[in-house]
């Protein structure tokens, strides 16, 4: 049996936690591959919202279990705070939850280094969820990390100290750095004494047990694709390979067990952090979009940059994770727009291209837009497809043959049912 992904083709935030759950269904096992808490993937159904974190987007399906793989890395904080929450909804949430033992843990010292970069970066500074996750992935490829295995190691408080004796040596760095470690030791400990007990696998041998037994699996991404530490907008990415690549590397899974890939997109663009946005709209419309989309971050809260739609650097994303169906979301905010830009080109260099450049920086590209006609009525309440407005097929049809791939999935509101099936 073949493994599907499921990823973001843009700057995080596309909607994968929505279409994770509305898709849950179909599959046994869901399995995070990469990321930790800088991600936030919301899921709305029966009138309440869940923000997850670290845990799948597949936990609320009683029929599907959840595997967080060895590539993600793990605040046991965070990720306690996240099952007591769930825990309120459902009490067996951990019996349908697997955990990597090769998955790397988030010590607080990791969390200091990543507020003390930041702040000494200033205005260059990426705009991090501050979550740890950059310090956290370099012990990982330093070969310092400790990883939740360890945890089941007799020898773990002195690893323990060892790293974090580390960390206190380049916190020296940051003199005008403020913090105090052992409150924040001491509920980290208390947090991964808790994680221990769970229960922890060999995930890649799970997996390919799974998909012996002919499981469906589905691979969950976080971020987007324009995050990615190789392909995305370098240095203002994440830390780690967000692409279908990374469905390999962080679940132990061959390239030829790659089944479906499922890109998903919102019909404009947003992005949180810093970093070059060419589509940005620092205007009105911009500020409409915000404001019709709530785009705040689900982890942060902090206003996402809105802009149209942005069709290279789509063409892009979908051609380094090799896309087979394209998920398009949030058509609805678009609902009061006379008039749609696409970016179908940038003016770069005196000529005009339709392919990302190496660097996208505003003032080395400025895109170039197509219209498009609005559709003009409100999106959130249509059931079938036959009812959809013409003006949003043909904005449809118009990214299926600029893409060349299939948009099977239109998304018109944040609750799993306003979710639509295309033919
Ligand atoms: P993720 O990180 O990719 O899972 O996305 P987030 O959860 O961070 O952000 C997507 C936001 O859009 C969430 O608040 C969702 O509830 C919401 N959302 C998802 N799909 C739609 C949609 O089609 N329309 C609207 N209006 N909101 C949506
Ligand atoms: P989901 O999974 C949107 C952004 C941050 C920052 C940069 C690096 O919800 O789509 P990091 O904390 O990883 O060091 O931050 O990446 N970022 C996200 N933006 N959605 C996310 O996740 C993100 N995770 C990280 O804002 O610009
Ligand atoms: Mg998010």
């Amino acid at each position: 049996m073949a493994i599907d992904v499921l990823l973001g083709l843009q700057w995080g935030d596309e909607g994968k936690g929505k279409i994770v759950d509305v898709l849950s269904g179909r599959y046994d096992l869901i399995a995070r591959f990469q990321g930790g808490p800088n991600a936030g993937h919301t899921l709305e159904f029966d009138g309440a919202k869940h923000v997850l974190h670290t845990i799948p987007s597949g936990i609320f399906h009683r029929n599907a279990l959840n595997l967080i793989g060895n590539g993600v890395v793990i605040d046991p904080v965070i990720f306690l705070g996240e099952i007591e929450k769930l825990r309120v909804v459902d009490d067996r949430i951990t019996d349908r939850l697997y955990i990597s033992r090769k998955a790397h843990l988030i010590l607080p010292t990791h969390r200091l280094l990543d507020a003390a970069s930041e702040a000494a970066k200033g205005k260059d500074k990426i705009g991090s969820t501050l979550k740890g996750i950059g310090p956290t992935y370099m012990d990982k490829t330093g070969r310092n990390g400790l990883r939740v295995g360890d945890l089941e190691l007799r020898d773990f408080p002195e690893r323990y100290r060892s790293l974090v004796d580390k960390h206190l040596s380049l916190l020296r760095q940051y003199p005008d750095f403020q913090f105090d470690l052992p409150p924040l030791e001491a509920v980290w400990m208390e947090a991964s004494e808790r994680l221990r007990g769970m229960q922890l696998v060999d995930s890649e041998l799970y997996l390919s047990k799974a998909l012996a037994e002919n499981k469906r699996v589905l691979a969950e991404g976080a971020q987007g694709s324009l995050l990615d530490i190789d392909f995305g907008t370098y240095p203002f990415v994440t830390s780690s390979t967000t692409t279908a690549a990374g469905a390999c590397t962080g679940l132990g899974v061959a390239p030829n067990r790659i089944g479906q890939v499922f890109g998903i997109f919102k019909a404009y663009c947003t992005r949180v952090g810093s970093g070059p946005f060419p589509t940005e709209l620092d205007d009105e419309l911009g500020e409409k979009l915000r404001k019709n989309g709530r785009e705040f971050g689900s982890t942060t809260g902090r206003p996402r940059r809105c802009g149209w739609l942005d069709l290279p650097a789509l063409k892009y994303a979908i051609e380094i994770n090799g896309v087979s169906e394209l998920m398009m979301m949030k058509a609805d905010v678009l609902g009061d727009f006379d008039r749609i830009g696409v970016c179908t080109a940038y003016r770069y260099n005196g000529k005009e291209v339709t392919h990302l450049p190496y660097r996208i920086d505003p003032e080395l590209v400025e895109p170039v837009y197509t219209w498009m006609p609005g559709w003009n009525c409100d999106l959130s309440g249509i059931e079938r497809t036959e009812d959809l407005p013409e003006e949003l097929m043909n904005y449809v049809r118009f990214i299926e043959r600029e893409t060349g791939i299939r948009i099977g999935v239109l998304s018109v509101g944040p609750d799993r049912r306003q979710t639509l099936s295309l033919s």
